[in-house]
C-alpha cells in the first residue's frame, strides 16, 4: 500500500467517484459528467456556515474530519492564513501552502494580494491527493479569485494526465505564479530552496489523523525554507505541535481564534513577528509535562501510527525523569496553594518524584516565577518562547539536584 492510500484523504466514496469521471474525461473526452458533477452528486459536499463548501475525509480509526470547519470554508482562510500575516507589500511575496485542498486558503491569498499589492506573487500548492484537488474545480468558487487557483490546478491535473480537457477560463495575472506540486509534502519540502518563504500556510488534518505533517524534523524543513521574518500559520493549539516549532527554532504566539475554543499557532524565527503569548498555562505544559513531547519522524517518511506509537513510548519514558507527569495536569498546579486534599496528594506524589516537595516549596516557585513577568503582548524580550525554555532549564536544574534551596 503506498503511503498516499494510506493518508488522510477525501471520502472513498467521493474519491471513487471523482476517479472514475475524470478517467472517463480522459477516455471519451466527455466533460459532461465533470460539469454537472457539483450538481449530481451536491450530498457529498458540505455546506459551511459563509455559503463555502467543504468535503468530508475518509474514515480513520472511525474519525471522520470535514476538510474546513464548519463555521465557514473561506473564512477560514482568511481570518486563520490571512490575517496573521505581515506582508510587506512594496516587496515580492512567496507562500507554500501545504495542504492545499480545494484551493482556498492560496485563493483567499491571492485575493488579499491583488487588493494591496502591484509586486509578484509566488505560491507553491502541495497536496497529496490528486482527488482532492480535482474536487477543488468541482465545488462552485467561493471568491472570484478561486478561479485563477483553478486554472493552475487544471493545468497540472491536465499535465500528469488526470483531467483532459481545460474547462477553466480564468487567466493567472502575469505577477501572480502558481505552482502546485501532487506528491506527499514531505518530500517537496527536501526539495525547496533555503530562505524562501514569507509564509508557509500549514493546513493538513488533526495531529492524530495526519502527525506525519506535524513533525519536529518536517519543521526544521520549514526553518530551513523561511525567511527570517517569515510567518507559519496553523489552526491548532497542541502541545506537541507548538514544542516541536520550538524544538526545530522557531518562536511561537497565539494565532486567531475561529470555530475553535482556542486560539491557533503562529511560529517565526524572529519573534518580533507575533503579536501574542500563549495563555500561561499553555506556557507550563509546553515547558514541564510530557504532553509536550513533538512528534518525531527522523527520515520523513513513517507512517501515522508508527509516529504516534514512538511518541507514546517516548512520553512513557520521560515521565518523571525529563518531563513531569501530564496526569492530572500536575503541572499547573505548580506554585498554588490546593484545598482538594486528594488532588493535591497526586499531584504532590507526581512532583517529588522530579524533587518538587510541594506545589508551594521553593522549587516550585524557582520554576514558575518567570511566569510573573506574563504578558498577553509579547515582544522580543518578553514573550511565551523565552518563558518556556527558561521553565524547561529550571525543571532540569532541580531535577539534577544543581541548585540548593
Ligand atoms: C484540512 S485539508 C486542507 C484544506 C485546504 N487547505 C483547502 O484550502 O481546501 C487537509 C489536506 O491535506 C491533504 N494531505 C494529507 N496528507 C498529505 C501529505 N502527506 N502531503 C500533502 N497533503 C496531504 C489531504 O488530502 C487534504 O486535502
Amino acid at each position: 500500500m503506498s503511503y498516499e492510500d494510506n493518508a488522510r484523504i477525501i471520502n472513498d466514496d467521493i474519491f471513487d467517484l471523482v476517479n472514475e469521471v475524470f478517467a472517463q474525461e480522459r477516455s471519451s473526452g466527455n466533460i459532461e459528467r465533470r460539469v454537472n458533477f457539483f450538481d449530481t452528486y451536491n450530498d457529498y459536499f458540505v455546506l459551511t456556515d459563509d455559503g463555502s463548501y467543504s468535503i468530508s475525509s475518509k474514515e480513520i480509526n472511525h474519525k471522520v474530519e470535514t476538510l474546513h470547519t464548519s463555521t465557514g470554508a473561506i473564512s477560514e482562510s482568511f481570518e486563520k492564513f490571512i490575517r496573521p500575516m505581515k506582508f510587506n507589500y512594496d516587496e515580492d511575496i512567496a507562500i507554500l501552502d501545504i495542504c492545499a485542498g480545494l484551493g482556498y486558503n492560496s485563493s483567499a491569498a491571492i485575493a488579499d494580494f491583488m487588493k494591496h499589492s502591484k509586486a509578484n506573487l509566488t505560491i507553491d500548492m502541495v497536496e497529496i491527493s490528486k482527488a482532492t484537488f480535482a474536487c477543488g474545480l468541482l465545488v462552485p468558487s467561493p471568491i472570484p479569485e478561486h478561479d485563477i487557483t483553478k486554472k493552475a490546478i487544471e493545468d497540472e491535473l491536465i499535465k500528469q494526465d488526470y483531467a483532459h480537457v481545460s474547462l477553466e477560463k480564468a487567466e493567472i495575472p502575469e505577477n501572480i505564479s502558481l505552482n502546485v506540486y501532487i506528491e506527499d509534502a514531505r518530500q517537496t519540502v527536501q526539495r525547496l530552496d533555503d530562505n524562501a518563504y514569507d509564509a508557509i500556510f500549514l493546513d493538513p488534518f488533526s495531529q492524530n489523523m495526519a502527525p506525519e505533517l506535524f513533525s519536529l524534523e518536517f519543521f526544521k524543513e520549514f526553518r530551513r525554507v523561511i525567511k527570517d521574518d517569515g510567518i507559519i500559520a496553523t489552526y491548532t493549539s497542541s502541545a506537541p505541535v507548538r514544542a516541536g516549532f520550538i524544538d526545530a527554532g522557531f518562536c511561537i504566539g497565539l494565532g486567531p481564534i475561529f470555530g475553535r475554543k482556542q486560539g491557533g499557532t503562529l511560529a517565526s524565527p524572529n519573534p518580533e513577528m507575533l503579536d501574542y503569548s500563549l495563555p500561561k498555562n499553555d506556557e507550563i505544559r509546553i515547558a514541564l509535562s510530557d504532553v509536550a513531547i513533538p512528534f518525531r519522524d527522523p527520515g520523513l517518511n513513517n507512517d501515522s501510527d508508527t509516529i504516534l506509537e514512538a511518541r507514546t513510548e517516548e512520553r512513557h519514558d520521560a515521565r518523571h525523569n525529563t518531563k513531569i507527569s501530564s496526569a492530572v495536569k500536575t503541572p499547573i498546579f505548580l506554585g498554588d496553594e490546593m484545598d482538594d486534599e486528594k488532588l493535591k496528594r497526586r499531584v504532590e506524589r507526581n512532583l517529588k518524584k522530579m524533587n518538587i516537595p510541594s506545589t508551594t516549596s521553593p522549587e516550585a516557585f524557582y520554576i514558575v516565577e518567570v511566569e510573573d513577568d506574563y504578558r498577553e503582548k509579547q515582544d522580543s524580550m518578553n514573550n511565551s518562547t523565552y518563558r518556556i525554555l527558561e521553565m524547561k532549564k529550571r525543571l532540569e536544574k532541580v531535577k539534577n539536584g544543581e541548585i540548593i534551596f
